[in-house]
């Protein structure tokens, strides 16, 4: 590839439109490119890689995207709620293993009132006061967003799936629409949230145009977080027949985030570890700064099941941490216990 797209993307944070489509089209990822972010990343974080305690504690969802295998449409899918209680005793584990920040994550489940939710957030934030929340349950109203950022929720993911209308609508029902899902993020920033958006990679239709397009969306809302991961298809949905995105084309977009996104939280994502063995791996070496082990109760574990084949579903949560973290050291990175709140300008 081009070393001079890549100088140019690494002094400036930019490309044009032309430029980006360039570097997905053609561009290599374990090259300048991964070499580029990976040393942007060490100047802001250095060699520290942040965990994040993910409790996937309802597959409940009123949805029906075509790609997810929780959505309502999927009658094969067994489904469970967590109480608040098992959501607790799930921290409780986790703080004791070195998290700082728990993700809430879950269908979108009625079922979780606003009431319900905040009580929630209240008791973990009441226990465990040195320790971020963070939610990732959808799209909601702003006055439900306000009501939760008030009971303590710190950060929201929410990913925009695909910036681009028609693309949108061929991933999802017509009941959902792109213009809401932006206007949540803008809401969940304009409440104080961190928020964190992102895409699937090689989701089906997507084109290079599309992922220009959610890159230059990115840049709009400017997240703090940016989750990606490729598509892989459930056999259980309209879109069991498409062929999963590849870890290539993911490594090279997490490349190309650090480098417009220099001081974005980047994970190296399960869905990442799935379509290659050492996925997670190779995503930190290409610029990724997270990593976002599994610390729901094992008896549900394999419930949530957004595509096939997902990883770490039979694992206790501290075989997780210890396996990952062996896996993060084998790159040359180390797993803190820390906030790993999103480091901004002024403090660096
Ligand atoms: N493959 C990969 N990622 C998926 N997600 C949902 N279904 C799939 C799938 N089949 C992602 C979406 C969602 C996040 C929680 O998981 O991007 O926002
Ligand atoms: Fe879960 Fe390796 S991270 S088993």
């Amino acid at each position: 590839m081009a070393r001079d797209l890549i100088e140019k993307l690494s002094l400036t944070g930019d490309l044009s439109d032309g430029e980006l489509r360039e570097i997905i089209e053609n561009g290599s990822y374990d090259g300048d490119l991964r070499l580029a972010a990976d040393g942007k990343r060490r100047e802001v974080y250095g060699d520290e890689v942040f965990i994040r305690g993910l409790i996937e504690f309802t597959n409940f969802c009123k949805n029906d995207c075509f790609y997810c295998g929780i959505r309502r449409s999927n009658g094969r899918a067994v489904r469970y709620r967590l109480t608040g209680d098992e959501i607790l005793a799930c921290c409780r584990e986790g703080h004791g293993l070195g998290f700082r920040t728990f993700v809430l994550q879950g269908g979108e489940d009625p079922y979780f009132t606003d009431e319900l939710l905040c009580a929630v957030v209240a008791g973990i934030k009441e226990e465990f006061p040195d320790c971020a929340v963070t939610l990732s349950v959808g799209e909601r109203s702003r006055d439900s967003y306000r009501r939760l950022r008030d009971a303590g929720a710190d950060r929201y993911l929410l990913r925009h799936e695909t910036a681009d209308p028609a693309h949108y609508g061929k991933l999802h029902p017509a009941s959902l629409s792109p213009d809401n899902r932006k206007k949540c993020l803008f809401d969940l920033k304009s409440l104080g949230y961190q928020v964190g958006s992102g895409f699937m990679v090689g989701s089906p239709y997507q084109t290079p145009e599309n992922i220009v397009a959610d890159l230059r969306f990115l840049q709009e809302l400017d997240p703090d977080m940016i989750g990606i991961g490729p598509f892989i298809s459930h056999a259980d949905t309209p879109f069991a027949g498409f062929a999963n995105g590849t870890a290539a084309m993911t490594l090279k977009l997490i490349s190309v985030l650090r480098l417009m996104f220099p001081r974005a939280l980047i994970p190296a994502t399960t869905a990442l570890g799935t379509v290659d063995p050492r996925g997670r791996e190779k995503g930190l070496a290409a610029g990724a700064n997270v990593v976002m082990p599994n610390l729901s109760p094992v008896r549900v574990r394999k419930l949530y099941e957004l595509y096939d084949n997902k990883i770490c579903t039979g694992e206790e949560s501290a075989q997780c941490v210890a396996c990952l973290r062996t896996r993060v050291e084998s790159v040359g990175y180390r797993i803190v216990t820390d906030r790993g709140d999103v480091r901004r300008a002024t403090q660096l």
